[in-house]
C-alpha cells in the first residue's frame, strides 16, 4: 500500500488502543458473534475525530476523493457507500424539480428510482435487440439524435455504457450530439470502472466526454459490494446541487471497510490495475476463440462491434450463446453450478454471461473452458432449440410521471379488462429484458396484445405481482 489515507487513519486509531465509548454497538469486534466477521468489524469504525466526515470531508475522506479524481481525470469524485444505485438517482435528481430526461427504455432500475425521487419524466430511446440472443446492447448517437428530432426539450442524456453483457456505446458521438443539442450528458458506467488503467480496455466514459460518470466499484475493482463513486467532469453544471442531494442520500453513518476498500482499491489499480489488466486481456484473447470452437455453443466477441451503437467491448465479459445445446441458459447455469461447481453472473434465456475479473487465473479460465467442453459434448443436439419468437414490446403512451404513478392508488384487474388502463406496474420480459409497461403507462389495444402474447408464449416476466399475468395491477 503506498498511498491510502482512510485506511492508514483507520489503523492510527487502532494502534492507539483507544477505550471506545462510541458506536458501533460491537465494540471494536468484540461483540460480533462469529470470526469470519470479526476482522471486518475490527475495521469497522464511526466518523470519530480523525476519521473525517464524509457529508462535510475535510481531511482523509477529502484526501481520499483527491486521489479517486486523479486517477480517473475527474474534476470531482465522491465515494459511494449505496452501490451506484445511489449515484444513478443522485444525477437524477440534480437536474431539478420535474423536467425530462432521455433514458434508455431498458435502463437498470436505479433509474426508476431516480425518476421517481426526482419527479422527472422520462424520454425513452427505443432499444435494438440482438436478434440471436434477444438483448439490447446498446445506443446510438443516430438513434438519440433522431429522439432529440421530436423532444428537443429535454433536460439531460443519460445512457448505459457499458451494458451489462460488457457492450460499450460510442459515447464520443453521443457527447457531440448532446453539446450540438446543448444537453448534459450523464453516463452510467456501472461496470466499466477498470476502463481508464489499460488502453487495450473501452474507453472510459468520462474521457470521451460525459459530464457525469457512476461506477460501481465493487462490481470490478477488488472492492467491498456497495462501494461505488460519482465522477464529475470540469464544470458539471449541477455541481453543488448534486452535492447537496448526494449528501441526502447519504446514510450519516458510513461504512468505514467499504470507504477503505476503495481507498485501497484506488491504491492498487493506480499501481498495479494496468499490469493486472493486461495478464487477462491476453487470458481472454486465448480463452474466447476457444470457447467458440465449443460445439454447441457461441462466445460472442469482437463481431458484436457490427452491431448499430456498439463501439467497444469489455474483454472480461464472456458472452455465451447455447442455443446449439437444446438447453436454456438457465439449464446450463444450473448444470455449471450443480455439476462443475461453477456459478455465472447471470443466466436468461439464450445465453449465459461469465464475468471473469483481474484476478481470475488461468487456472480459472481452464475450469470454465472445461466444463463447458464437457457439459456442451453431453449434451448438444443436432438441430437448434425452437426459440420463442423475439418481438420487441411496443412503445410505450405515458400518461403520467413515474413519481405520480407510484403515490397513485393501484388495484388488480383482470388483464381481459385492463385495455385503456393505466398500468400500475412494471412488466418486462426476459429476454429481451425490455419493459412494455413502466407505472404510469397506458395499456393500449397493442400493448394488450403484447402481454396476452407474453401470456401465451409462457415467457419469463419480471415487475407483475402476478407473474402469470392473470391479473395487473392498475391505477384507479
Ligand atoms: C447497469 C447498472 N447500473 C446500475 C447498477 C446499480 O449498481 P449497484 O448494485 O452498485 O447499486 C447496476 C447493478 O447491477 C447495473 O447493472
Amino acid at each position: 500500500v503506498q498511498q491510502a489515507p482512510i485506511y492508514s487513519a483507520i489503523k492510527r486509531y487502532m494502534d492507539e488502543n483507544n477505550l471506545c465509548l462510541h458506536m458501533p454497538g460491537h465494540m471494536g469486534s468484540q461483540g460480533i458473534i462469529v470470526p469470519e466477521l470479526e476482522m471486518f468489524a475490527r475495521l469497522d469504525f464511526t466518523e470519530i475525530p480523525g476519521l473525517d466526515d464524509l457529508h462535510l470531508a475535510q481531511s482523509v475522506i477529502a484526501d481520499a476523493q483527491n486521489l479517486l479524481a486523479k486517477a480517473v481525470g475527474a474534476s470531482k469524485s465522491l465515494f459511494l457507500i449505496n452501490g451506484a444505485t445511489s449515484g444513478v438517482q443522485a444525477l437524477l435528481m440534480s437536474l431539478g424539480d420535474g423536467g425530462r430526461v432521455m433514458i434508455p427504455r431498458n435502463a437498470h432500475r436505479s433509474f426508476y428510482g431516480g425518476l421517481v425521487l426526482s419527479g422527472a419524466m422520462p424520454v425513452y430511446i427505443p432499444s435494438e435487440i440482438e436478434p440471436e440472443l434477444g438483448i439490447a446492447l446498446a445506443v446510438s448517437a443516430t438513434e438519440i439524435e433522431n429522439v432529440l428530432n421530436l423532444e428537443s426539450d429535454i433536460n439531460a442524456i443519460m445512457i448505459t455504457s457499458p451494458s451489462y453483457y460488457g457492450t460499450c456505446c460510442d459515447i464520443k458521438a453521443i457527447a457531440a450530439v448532446s453539446k450540438r443539442w446543448g444537453k448534459i450528458l450523464l453516463v452510467d458506467e456501472a461496470h466499466g470502472a477498470h476502463f481508464p488503467f489499460h488502453t487495450a480496455y473501452p474507453e472510459p466514459a468520462l474521457r470521451d466526454g460525459a459530464q457525469a460518470v457512476v461506477n460501481s466499484l465493487h462490481k470490478t475493482w477488488p472492492v467491498l459490494t456497495q462501494g461505488a463513486c460519482l465522477h464529475l467532469a470540469e464544470g458539471f453544471v449541477n455541481r453543488d446541487r448534486l452535492i447537496s442531494i448526494y449528501s441526502i442520500l447519504t446514510t450519516t453513518s458510513p461504512s468505514y471497510p467499504i470507504l477503505a476498500s476503495m481507498d485501497l482499491a484506488r491504491d492498487f489499480m493506480v499501481r498495479e490495475g494496468t499490469c493486472y489488466l493486461e495478464q487477462a486481456m491476453l487470458l481472454s484473447r486465448e480463452f474466447k476463440p476457444r470457447l467458440n470452437q465449443i460445439k454447441g455453443i457461441r462466445c460472442y466477441d469482437d463481431e458484436l462491434q457490427k452491431i448499430p451503437g456498439v463501439k467497444a467491448i469489455d474483454p472480461l465479459k464472456v458472452l455465451i450463446g447455447v442455443q446449439g445445446l437444446g438447453l436454456s441458459g438457465y439449464q446450463v447455469g444450473r448444470i455449471l453450478r450443480e455439476e462443475y461447481r461453477i456459478q455465472v453472473e447471470i443466466e436468461e434465456q439464450n445465453l449465459i454471461l461469465a464475468m471473469f475479473s483481474l484476478f481470475h487465473n488461468r487456472k480459472d479460465w481452464s475450469r470454465f473452458y472445461s466444463a463447458l467442453d464437457d457439459l456442451a459434448s453431453r449434451y448438444i443436439v443436432n438441430s437448434r432449440r425452437n426459440q420463442r419468437p423475439m418481438h420487441l414490446p411496443p412503445m410505450p403512451q405515458i400518461v403520467m410521471s413515474p413519481r405520480q404513478a407510484f403515490y397513485a392508488h393501484k388495484q388488480r384487474l383482470k388483464l381481459k379488462d385492463c385495455r385503456g388502463q393505466v398500468a400500475g406496474e412494471m412488466v418486462a420480459a426476459y429476454p429481451p429484458g425490455i419493459p412494455c409497461l413502466n407505472p404510469g403507462e397506458m395499456i393500449t389495444q397493442e400493448i394488450w396484445e403484447y402481454l396476452r402474447y407474453l401470456q401465451k408464449s409462457g415467457a419469463r416476466v419480471q415487475g407483475p405481482e402476478d407473474p402469470n399475468l392473470e391479473y395487473i395491477k392498475i391505477i384507479k
